[in-house]
């Protein structure tokens, strides 16, 4: 089975054989309790083609910032720089449901705000849903785009836009009274309407807590086993980074295999043993 065929939610002109339905919003919810939700990150059409079989969900994170512009938080992060990933990953995907990230300063100033900017991002992408970070006070925008047919993953926990507010990256809720915050920002953002809760860097008994009592699917990243579901940041986890937090499983060494290829590829250059007769075009004779 190819993972290059487009959806019809992407292109008209190819349609989709049967056995290739793109999973939904609905089912994604009722998941809840059940098989663990599979979650990864891709910002690009082909990374998404090659992760798709295997997710319910593809996240074009804001993550992106640094995983591929170098920048060293996810606040500088556009609109633009998300809509033109996002429409990358969902061109390339047809199983998985696609998410988007809302970038820090496009959602937060009011509902109005966020309906106008997630409304563009799902326009310009074909992506299915959103996320955004915030608790309790995102409530009333969660409930405003849910109520006007906007898809929400919520965030809570370990925010990274709020990186400057709480001052890095450490795990939440290691004392009673964040504990207990970080418990009320799950069940506001939940009861407010979105259809999955990433929880993120939270002890073990925050996630297992909020997973009982929320309604919604949780997904944890760096929020132990006790979600219903996990996220890991894709280049994370095939190892291409050397510095990853702890919550990060290593699935490959790709980093180390990239630098192989690359010395290879150049030394072969530079011998002239690439390219050979192999790979060159000739008249016929
Ligand atoms: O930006 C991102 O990639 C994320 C996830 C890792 C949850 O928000």
């Amino acid at each position: 089975m190819s993972t290059y065929t487009l959806d019809t939610s992407t292109s008209r002109a190819n349609p989709t054989p049967a056995p290739m339905r793109r999973l939904t919003v609905p089912k994604i919810q009722a998941m809840k309790g059940g098989e663990p939700i599979v979650m990864l990150t891709a910002y690009t059409a082909r990374m998404a083609q090659l992760l798709d079989p295997h997710c319910d969900l593809l996240l074009v994170g804001d993550s992106l910032g640094q995983v591929i512009y170098g920048l060293p938080s996810t606040i500088p992060v556009t609109l633009e720089m998300m809509c033109a990933h996002g429409a990358a990953v969902a061109r390339g995907s047809w199983h998985a449901v696609v998410a988007i990230d809302m970038p820090f300063g496009s959602y937060e100033a009011s509902p109005a705000q966020a309906f106008e900017n997630a409304s563009r991002v799902l326009k310009e992408t074909g992506a299915a849903a959103v996320k955004l970070e915030g608790g309790e006070a995102m409530a009333e925008t969660v409930a405003f785009l849910t109520r006007r047919g906007i898809p929400v993953i919520g965030h809570v926990g370990l925010t990274p836009q709020a990186v400057n507010a709480l001052g890095g990256y450490r795990a939440r809720g290691r004392d009673d009274a964040e504990a207990e915050k970080i418990l009320r920002d799950a069940r506001a953002v939940a009861e407010a309407g979105c259809f999955a809760l990433v929880l993120e860097g939270v002890m073990e008994e925050i996630a297992a807590e909020a997973t009982r009592t929320v309604g919604c699917p949780t997904i944890g990243i760096g929020a132990s086993a006790q979600c219903d579901g996990q996220v890991l940041v894709t280049e994370d986890m095939l190892g291409l980074f050397e510095r990853t937090p702890r919550f990060v499983k290593r699935f490959d060494d790709l980093a180390t295999r990239v630098s192989e290829a690359a010395a290879t590829y150049a030394a072969d250059v530079r011998s002239r043993a690439f390219p050979t007769e192999d790979q060159i075009y000739r008249k016929p004779a």
